[in-house]
């Protein structure tokens, strides 16, 4: 399916399905001149600094009060506060990919992985289907969401348009914004991770002396075209609010906005187009260099969540050690794999799969790693067909009952460190 798109991370675009029906000129944004009903959606406070302010002018069939009152709904496995129990002991832990997906739809093929204790944390989910959502729509009032598929492309219908969304892209769907997903080819089985950031939304990292240019460019950020959907069926309406599911009633679909205008839209990004920066001397820089998205903490440079990818690249560096180094962090680091192998552990991290390091329990290389890193030649090397990514917080992630108890948890992890020898002057 080729769909068009607006360009540019966080302009102010115009999006129109019909001609004519946003208002022009002197005309207020409450008198569209076809009629609709005009509804603003907030992703900021109001008076949040002009840089920081998010909105756009929904104009639609209905406005959104027109649905029935909330009633819980029953889905145990999303959870996006975790409490510190205590349980989450300081020790590297991975899982090996989870593969016993049942049949059924996205909302319900949500399991949570890790998420801090707080609701303006984040949190690392699994999800896994293969039907569409039917008449069954869904938004997230906690915070925004980040696919990150692994297999199976998705299409992604919501308020503001449609994307389609493969392995090797991800997509960002804002807080509040409603959307419905679906295999983009009937019943393909569909799955990856699902970020969920319920902080300062992502934005694109300051680049300091790197430039005007380099890592992700806002030109490749694709925002979707306003399309409707004016259908009058029975519908439900999911809605993640605090920590909880609720359904709602509709007879129509939420997904009637036929125009709409504003700087706060889905958006999608293809990981092949980062700009990867590197050494190109001797020395190994921080992994920050590879920051996709951030979503800022109140301390200055400290983030509430960083979305990071370890993309295709040459390593040319000389006389240093070329893979990740061995270090204990600050920051707590929640680790998946879309393809290929990650250049730090050439076994049992797979696709799908994922590592979680804590503040400061440490890690690196394998011993395997290690050992061939002594005896590699000091040509460039491109280390290709890969792309892991990290999501990075500064509140530290507790594991939940799921991932302990049902997902494929890699007991012998550890052991992956244990041959490293001990080295004598
Ligand atoms: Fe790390």
């Amino acid at each position: 399916m080729e769909l068009k798109y607006h360009t540019g991370f966080g302009s102010y675009f115009e999006s129109e399905s019909e001609n004519g029906v946003l208002p022009e000129g002197r005309n207020s944004p409450q008198q569209p001149p076809k009629g609709l009903y005009p509804e603003q959606l907030s992703g900021s406070a109001f008076t949040m600094k002009r840089s920081e302010n998010l909105r756009s002018w929904l104009y639609r069939g209905q406005p959104s009060v027109v649905q029935s009152p909330f009633k819980p709904y029953g889905q145990k496995y999303w959870k996006s506060i975790l409490p510190e129990t205590g349980q989450t002991a300081p020790t590297p832990i991975r899982w090996l990919p989870f593969t016993r997906w049942t049949t059924g739809n996205f909302v319900d093929g949500v399991r949570t992985m890790v998420a801090n204790n707080t609701n303006e944390g984040s949190a690392v989910h699994l999800y896994g289907f293969d039907q569409s959502m039917k008449n069954t729509f869904f938004y997230n009032a906690d915070g925004e969401l980040m696919f990150v598929p692994v297999e199976g492309e998705l299409l992604v219908k919501t308020e503001l348009g449609r994307l389609t969304v493969a392995p090797l892209e991800i997509a960002v769907i804002p807080r509040g914004v409603k959307f419905t997903v679906e295999p983009l080819k009937p019943h393909i089985k569909c799955h990856g991770y699902l970020g969920e950031n319920l902080g300062a939304p992502l934005r694109l990292p300051d680049l300091g002396p790197i430039g005007a240019n380099g890592l992700a460019n806002p030109r490749d950020f694709q925002y979707p075209v306003a399309f409707s959907e004016m259908k009058n069926e029975a519908c439900s309406l999911i809605c993640k609010y605090q920590d909880r599911l609720w359904v709602a009633e509709l007879d129509h679909s939420p997904l009637d906005v036929v125009a709409w205008h504003g700087n706060y839209a889905p958006y999608k990004y293809d990981l092949t187009r980062f700009n990867t920066i590197g050494t190109i001397s001797f020395d190994h820089p921080d992994p920050s260099i590879f920051t996709v998205l951030t979503s800022p903490s109140a301390i200055p440079g400290r983030a509430n969540m960083d979305f990071v990818i370890f993309p295709p690249r040459w390593l040319v560096g000389e006389n240093t050690f070329r893979p990740p180094y061995y270090h204990r962090n600050v920051m707590n680091e929640c680790m998946g794999l879309i393809q290929g192998v990650y250049d730090a552990k050439k076994e049992g991290f797979l696709p799908g799969g994922m590592s979680l390091h804590n503040c400061m329990v440490p890690h690196g290389p394998d011993a395997e790693t290690f050992q061939n890193e002594l005896k590699r030649s000091e040509k460039p090397v491109k280390v290709d067909q890969t792309m892991a990514f990290m999501f990075e917080s500064s509140l530290h992630y507790s594991v939940s009952s799921f991932a302990l108890e049902e997902a494929s948890l890699d007991h012998d992890y550890w052991k992956c460190w244990q041959g490293l020898k001990r080295l004598h002057l």
